[in-house]
C-alpha cells in the first residue's frame, strides 16, 4: 500500500483493475474533459503508461480502494507533467461516477498532496484542469490551490484551454486527515 486515509487505501494499479478502470475510462460523462470515452487500446495504453511511471518516477496515478470493502472506486496520484514551461508534480484524480460527491476525491488527493510535500520534497503541487471542468476545480480549491496561469493543451486532435492550479508547501490547508503508511 502506498497511502491510507480514514476511508481509503491507495496502491499501484494492476491488470486485475482493468474492469474498474474501464468503468472510469470508458464512461463518456466521466471522460468529458478528456474528449470522451476511451476505447480498449487506450485503456490498455493508460495502464501501461502508469506502470512506466511507477518504474521511472516511483509514482503515478494509483488505484483508490474503499478500505471497508476493498472495492476499487477511482484513481488518484502524482505524475510528472510539463506545465507553464516547467517539469512539475501534478495531483490527478478520476473516480467512478457512482462514487462522486462523497468527499473521496478530496480525501485521496489531499493525501497525495501531502505525500508530494512530505515524502518527495516538492515545494509546489499542481493540477492542470480543462476550463470546462468545474468539479475538478472545486477539488483543487479544497486542496488549497489557486490559479497560477492558463495554457492550451492539444489532446485527441482538440485545442483545450486549461488552467494551472497549484498549492505551495507552506500554503496547504488541512482539508482531510491523512494517516500515511508505506
Ligand atoms: C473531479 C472528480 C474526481 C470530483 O469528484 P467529486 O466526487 O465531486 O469530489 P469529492 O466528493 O471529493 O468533493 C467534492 C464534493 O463532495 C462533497 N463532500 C465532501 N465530503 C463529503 C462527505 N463526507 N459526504 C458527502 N459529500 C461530501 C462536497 O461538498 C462536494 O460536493 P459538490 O461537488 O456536490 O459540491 C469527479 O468529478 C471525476 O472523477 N470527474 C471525471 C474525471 C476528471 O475530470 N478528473 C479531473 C481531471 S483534471
Amino acid at each position: 500500500m502506498i497511502l491510507s486515509t480514514p476511508r481509503l487505501a491507495l496502491r499501484e494499479l494492476t491488470a486485475d483493475d482493468l474492469p474498474a478502470l474501464r468503468a472510469i475510462l470508458q464512461d463518456a460523462e466521466t471522460m468529458h474533459a478528456y474528449e470522451g470515452a476511451f476505447d480498449e487500446p487506450m485503456v490498455q495504453a493508460w495502464l501501461a503508461r502508469m506502470h512506466d511511471r511507477y518504474r521511472e518516477d516511483g509514482f503515478g496515478l494509483w488505484a483508490v480502494e474503499l478500505r471497508e470493502t476493498e472495492e476499487m472506486i477511482g484513481q488518484c496520484g502524482l505524475t510528472m507533467q510539463h506545465i507553464l514551461d516547467q517539469d512539475v508534480i501534478e495531483v490527478g484524480y478520476l473516480f467512478q461516477r457512482a462514487f462522486w460527491h462523497r468527499g473521496y476525491a478530496v480525501e485521496a488527493a489531499a493525501a497525495c498532496r501531502d505525500h508530494a510535500f512530505d515524502m518527495l520534497g516538492a515545494e509546489r503541487v499542481y493540477a492542470q484542469i480543462r476550463d470546462t471542468n468545474i468539479a475538478s476545480m472545486n477539488v483543487a480549491i479544497r486542496l488549497g490551490m489557486t490559479v497560477r496561469g492558463r495554457f492550451i493543451k492539444h489532446y485527441r486532435g482538440v485545442e483545450m484551454p486549461h488552467l494551472a492550479f497549484a498549492v505551495d508547501r507552506d500554503e496547504r490547508t488541512l482539508t482531510a486527515r491523512t494517516d500515511r503508511r508505506r
